[in-house]
C-alpha cells in the first residue's frame, strides 16, 4: 500500500518493536504516515524487512535512542507530526528487580521529554503505551478503569504507574496536549502473515512465546507456575488480547484524539478482550488450534504473580468505539505460524 506524500505522520518510539511494528501496520492501513524511532537495543531491523514484506513500501525510522533532546528536537522539526505513540520501553519484569535504575532512567526519561518537545513543536495528539500491571491483583473483576491502582510489584509496573501520574500532572498544568493512557492487558499473536512478530530475546518470560518455542522443540517442556489457585482449573487467568487488535486499538485512540478539541485533556483505558483465560486452557486452546502438543508440567507457583486479572472494555467500546475481534485460537495460531518462521 503506498502512501500519499501528505498522510499525517505519526511519530512512533519502539516502532520496531512487537506491539509498535503491528501497529506501524495499522496506521499505514488508517491512512497515516508513521515515523519510527527505534534504537533496536530491544527489537531487530529484521522488523524493518517484515514491515516492507507487509506494506510493500518502506517506513522512515530513525536508529536512535528517543532519550536525546537534540535528536529528537530534529526529528520533530523535520517531520512535523500531528501525534505521537509512546511505546519505546524496557518491559521485563524479573530484569527491572535486578536493574531497577535502568528502568526507572529508560522508561521515564523519554516520556517526560516528548512531554517537554510536544508543545515546542505544537503535537497535540498522544499516546501512551500502559498496562495492566498497575492494577495488581484487583479486588473487584473485571478490572474497570475506576479500579483502584496498587503498589506496583516490580519496578517495571511502578514505571507504568509514576508514567501515568507524569502525563496526568503535565497535563494538569495545561500543557497543550490530549493524551490517552492505553493499559494493556497480555498482548499475544503476530501478523497474519508472520512477517513480524514478538521476538523473545533470550528465554521467553512471557507464556505464549514459551508455549510456542516449547512446541517448536526449542525447550523441552513448559512449567505451569501454579495449579493451587481458586480458580477453575487452579491455574491463574488473564486476558489474553491480540497484537492486531491492539494495534488497532492504539489507531482509534488517536483519530479519537484529533477529532478531540484542542487543549489538555487525559484519560486511561483498558485494551483487552473482557474475557479470563486459565493458563491450561490457553495451552489446550493452542494444542486444538494447531495440532500440536505442548510438553508441559505444573510447577511451583511464580513469586509476584496475580491470580486473575482481566478487563472490563466497556470504556474502549464506548469511547474508543473499538473492540477485541480476534479469538485466542486465531492468535495462538498466528503466534504458531511465526514461530516456525523463526526455527
Ligand atoms: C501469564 C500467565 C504465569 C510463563 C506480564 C507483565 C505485563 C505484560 C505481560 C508488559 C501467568 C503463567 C507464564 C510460563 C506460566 N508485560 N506462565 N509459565 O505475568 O501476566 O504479565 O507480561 O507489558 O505487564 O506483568 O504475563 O505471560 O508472564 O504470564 O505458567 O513459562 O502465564 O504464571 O499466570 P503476566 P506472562
Amino acid at each position: 500500500m503506498t502512501l500519499s506524500g501528505n498522510s499525517p505522520k505519526i511519530l512512533v518510539t519502539g516502532g520496531a518493536g512487537f506491539i509498535g511494528s503491528h501497529t506501524v501496520v495499522s496506521l499505514v492501513n488508517a491512512g497515516f504516515e508513521p515515523v519510527i524511532i527505534d534504537d533496536f537495543s530491544n527489537s531487530e531491523r529484521s522488523a524493518l524487512d517484515g514491515l516492507r514484506a507487509i506494506l510493500g513500501r518502506d517506513v522512515t525510522c530513525y536508529p536512535v535512542n528517543c532519550n536525546d533532546a537534540e535528536i529528537m528536537a530534529d526529528i520533530f522539526r523535520k517531520e512535523a507530526p500531528i501525534g505521537v505513540i509512546h511505546f519505546a520501553a524496557n518491559k521485563a519484569v524479573g530484569e527491572s528487580v535486578a536493574k531497577p535504575l535502568k528502568y526507572y532512567r529508560n522508561n521515564l526519561d523519554p516520556l517526560m521529554l516528548l512531554l517537554e518537545l510536544m508543545p515546542q513543536f505544537s503535537v497535540q495528539n498522544f499516546v501512551f503505551s500502559s498496562s495492566c500491571t498497575v492494577y495488581g491483583q484487583p479486588a473487584q473483576l473485571p478490572v474497570t478503569e475506576e479500579t483502584p491502582r496498587l503498589p506496583a510489584q516490580s519496578p517495571y509496573g511502578n514505571t507504568k504507574a509514576i508514567g501515568e501520574d507524569i502525563i496526568r500532572d503535565a497535563i494538569a498544568a495545561q500543557i497543550p496536549v490530549k493524551a490517552l493512557a492505553l493499559r494493556y492487558f497480555n498482548p499475544i499473536g503476530a501478523h497474519p502473515s508472520a512477517e513480524i512478530g514478538e521476538l523473545p530475546l533470550g528465554v521467553p518470560a512471557n507464556l505464549v512465546p514459551f508455549i510456542t518455542q516449547t512446541a517448536a522443540g526449542i525447550r523441552p517442556s513448559l512449567t505451569v507456575y501454579g495449579d493451587d489457585y481458586n480458580t477453575p482449573d487452579g491455574t491463574c487467568i488473564r486476558d489474553y488480547i491480540d497484537v492486531g487488535d491492539l494495534a488497532d486499538a492504539h489507531v482509534q485512540a488517536l483519530k479519537k484524539l484529533i477529532e478531540a478539541p484542542a487543549g489538555a485533556s487525559y484519560d486511561v483505558i483498558n485494551i483487552g478482550t473482557g474475557r479470563g483465560e486459565t493458563v491450561l486452557n490457553v495451552i489446550r486452546t493452542f494444542e486444538e488450534a494447531t495440532g500440536v502438543k505442548v510438553n508441559y508440567v505444573i510447577g511451583p507457583r511464580r513469586a509476584g504473580d496475580v491470580e486473575q486479572v482481566y478487563a472490563d472494555v466497556t470504556k474502549a467500546n464506548r469511547v474508543l468505539e473499538w473492540s477485541a475481534r480476534r479469538s485466542l485460537a486465531e492468535s495462538l495460531r498466528d503466534a504458531w505460524n511465526w514461530q516456525k518462521k523463526l526455527i
